[in-house]
């Protein structure tokens, strides 16, 4: 039997669990955990789903551009220090420490974060060279994080973390739980969440609903306060809040390459994941004291910041396999019904 779903039991016998609780021990327990286990299923190509990075480099190459006008606002400092939190397998920070030159590639320090055991091991394969060369390193997610002038990037990391649906049922708001008989609506009080997302819109309808992250404003201070000065940029799919409680956000399993709602099914062996609410994320930022934030379509992102037209004229003087993987990373990146639409990039500046 499934540790989890023992565990989960023995939950169930004392009343109904709250979706978050159940998405917090499927992906977190220490020990079986989706994204705490040391061997299992967790996995992207061929295993449960893949990410941007599994489609080619071209988003680290335009997170890297990113980072160097980062760099030269800073007025060039000689250490720029990025920070990914969720950093997975590190091939984002492989692919932006492969795509950097010059000046600016002596002023990058990349870091590492993320308590995953599986990906911690591939990042260790992803980002040998620089490990070595003392241009990478690893953080534990406890270690308290030293003040840094530079940035944070990441991707796929905030609709990774524990959070709550909620839906309005025409006279109250419901939460999603799971009791012995199955999932259900609960009545139940909001508190902080009914007041944000009745400010989202300009009337409730029945059935409208989003999801919160209870752990967000913490995790946000957590990573922002140390940052001194420079940029935040995160990469993640999800909505506005408006359009997130219009459309009535939920939880999702993705398992073997298909998604479905049945979160409560295969605990600790299937990835658990939410949209993410980028009006609540910048609103936090601001809080912390960032400015200038924005989130726009990465396919919008991707044409304003990638020099397409230079990259394209690059390509065609690879052999015609290359030329057509970079030719599909950067369609897969920015069609509307693969992940141009339906992923956001937030950007905000401190400093
Ligand atoms: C969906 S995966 C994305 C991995 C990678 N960014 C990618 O795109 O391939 C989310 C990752 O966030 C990590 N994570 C969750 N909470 C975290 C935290 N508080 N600090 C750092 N990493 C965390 C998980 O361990 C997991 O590896």
């Amino acid at each position: 039997m499934n540790p989890l779903t023992d565990l989960l039991q023995t939950r169930l016998a004392e009343g109904p669990v709250p979706a978050a609780e159940v998405m917090a021990l499927g992906l977190y327990h220490p020990e079986h955990g989706y994204y705490r286990r040391s061997e299992g299923p967790w996995g992207f190509a061929g295993k449960d789903y893949y990410t941007a990075l599994d489609l080619g480099p071209l988003l680290g190459q335009t997170i890297a551009l990113r980072l160097e006008a980062a760099w030269e606002r800073l007025g060039r400092p000689a250490v720029f220090t990025a920070l990914e939190p969720g950093a997975g397998r590190g091939w984002l920070g492989r692919d932006v420490l492969n795509a950097v030159t010059g000046p600016f590639a002596e002023a990058l320090v990349y870091i590492h974060r993320d308590d995953n055991p599986a990906a911690r091991r591939a990042a260790e394969d992803a980002l040998a060279p620089f490990l070595t060369a003392n241009r990478a390193r690893f953080a534990a997610e406890n270690e308290p994080l030293e003040p840094f002038t530079g940035a944070i990037f990441s991707n796929e990391f905030f609709d990774a973390l524990p959070a709550q649906p909620w839906r309005w049922d025409g006279g109250q708001w419901t939460r999603e739980v799971l009791t012995a008989a199955g999932p259900q609506w609960q009545a139940a009080d909001p508190g902080e969440a009914g007041a944000w997302f009745a400010a989202q819109t300009d009337g409730l309808e029945p059935r409208d609903g989003s999801i919160w992250c209870e752990g967000l404003p913490g995790l946000i201070h957590e990573l922002a306060a140390p940052l001194q000065a420079g940029l935040f940029l995160a990469v993640d799919y999800g909505e506005p809040a408006s359009r997130l409680l219009a459309k009535g956000a939920d939880l999702r399993r993705f398992k073997a390459h298909s998604v479905d709602g049945n979160w409560h099914e295969d605990l600790g062996e299937a990835d658990l994941t939410v949209d993410v609410d980028f009006t609540r994320l910048a609103a936090l930022l601001q809080g912390e004291g960032l400015s200038d934030l924005s989130h726009l379509e990465l396919s919008k992102w991707i044409r304003t910041h990638a020099p397409l037209d230079q990259w394209g004229a690059g390509w065609m003087a690879l052999p015609a396999p290359e030329r057509m993987k970079r030719t599909e990373n950067l369609l897969q990146l920015t069609l509307p019904d693969m992940m141009g639409s339906r992923f956001r990039v937030l950007e905000g500046w401190k400093g």
